[in-house]
């Protein structure tokens, strides 16, 4: 199959694009489509043979469920069961937007789009080509993000077409998205709200609505609440040790692995930022995701950097850890399903 790739305006995207591409998901097909995230994988989540085709072109485990998206309220209420208050004022708050949340849902989505389950995540994008594309469809598109399974989300069409060149018809490109990271996941239909995944919208952010959310985390043998966290992740193919402890200690650390690693015949990659940067020897491999004192920018780099170090034939990646607390939390649980192995000192 030829993938062909449509440039198109991210703020003001061309009707005739849009038009196309709703036509496809219309008729089955997949669309690769830009979000404020990252690059969703689209089909209409009402069609099950569509939705067939996402789990196969991924490689993705068919128990691992998928988001859908809406364009309106309306959409929402035709796909989900009766949402609760605290549902609809997240709703209001942060609709459109990178927050995901989990609801009953009606028949009408194809159980093939929910791995099964008796729930459907559900949110709205604020990019102005996907919330077109879902208004033309007019059909709720399930998209996961448009990578093969394992591999880091794109966060540009170059990305998608490395994966899925030649796997689907149609990439939409509206250049590097603006987030760069997975939207949280929450769920509220358990007595505390659980944040099943963190991204662009921190606990500190949902705070004020919610109150004090727990972040989940997977105890071992345990059934995760949200399929998905039992799988590797976001990996580079090239084996990433993420190092973590005492602020300044980690950038010493770096470079003594480092210096025993090359002594051995070994191509190091430094994933740094721009204040450690120069705190390594020249001759290392250095990719910096940016400045520390912006650190969403750290995020919305990161999926990139680890493509970058995946193409440069390393024999290993050296990541820094950061302290958790805010969008740093979404940054160093990303770091750590890219990692092979954590070393915290
Ligand atoms: O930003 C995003 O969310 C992107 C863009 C394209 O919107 N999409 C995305 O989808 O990241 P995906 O499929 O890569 O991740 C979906 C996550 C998985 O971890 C999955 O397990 C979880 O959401 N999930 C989906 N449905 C669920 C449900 N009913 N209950 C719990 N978790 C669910
Ligand atoms: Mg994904």
């Amino acid at each position: 199959m030829q993938t062909k790739i449509f440039k198109i305006d991210p703020i003001d995207p061309d009707r005739n694009v849009i038009v196309r591409a709703a036509k496809l998901i219309r008729s089955g097909q997949l669309v690769a489509f830009p979000t404020e995230t990252v690059y969703g994988l689209g089909a209409d989540a009402t069609n099950g043979k569509a939705i067939e085709k996402i789990f196969r072109v991924k490689g993705r485990p068919a128990d691992n469920p998928l988001i859908v998206h809406v364009s309106d309220i309306n959409m929402l209420r035709s796909i989900v069961e009766r949402p609760s208050k605290v549902q609809l004022d997240l709703v209001s708050y942060y609709w459109p937007g990178p927050l995901t949340i989990i609801f009953r849902k009606k028949k009408i989505i194809s159980d093939i789009a929910t791995a099964g389950m008796d729930t459907v995540a559900v949110r709205m994008p604020s990019h102005p080509v996907a919330l077109s594309l879902i208004k033309e469809a007019g059909k709720p598109i399930a998209a996961p993000s448009a990578n093969i399974s394992g591999k880091p989300s794109p966060t540009r069409a170059e990305h998608v077409m490395k994966d899925l060149g030649g796997k689907i018809p149609m990439i939409l490109d509206a250049g590097a998205t603006e987030f760069g990271v997975e939207s949280t996941v929450i769920d509220l239909s358990v007595d505390n709200p659980v944040i099943l995944r963190p991204g662009p919208i921190t606990k500190e952010d949902l705070a004020p609505l919610i109150g004090e959310a727990r972040l989940y985390s997977l105890k071992k043998g345990e059934k995760p609440l949200s399929p998905g966290m039992k799988y590797r992740h976001y990996a580079p193919s090239v084996p990433l040790l993420l190092v973590c402890g005492g602020a300044n200690g980690i950038v010493d650390k770096i470079r003594k692995i480092a210096d025993t690693e090359t002594k051995k015949g070994r191509r190091i990659g430094i994933l740094c930022t721009d204040e450690t940067k120069d705190r390594y020897p020249e001759g290392l491999v250095k990719v910096s995701l940016g400045s520390r004192f912006s650190p969403y920018l750290l995020v919305k780099n990161l999926y990139h950097a680890l493509r970058t170090l995946d193409e440069m034939n390393l024999d290993m990646i050296l990541a820094e850890g950061f302290p958790e607390s805010g969008i740093f939390v979404t940054l160093m649980n990303r770091l750590r399903k890219a990692s092979s192995r954590i070393l915290e000192f």
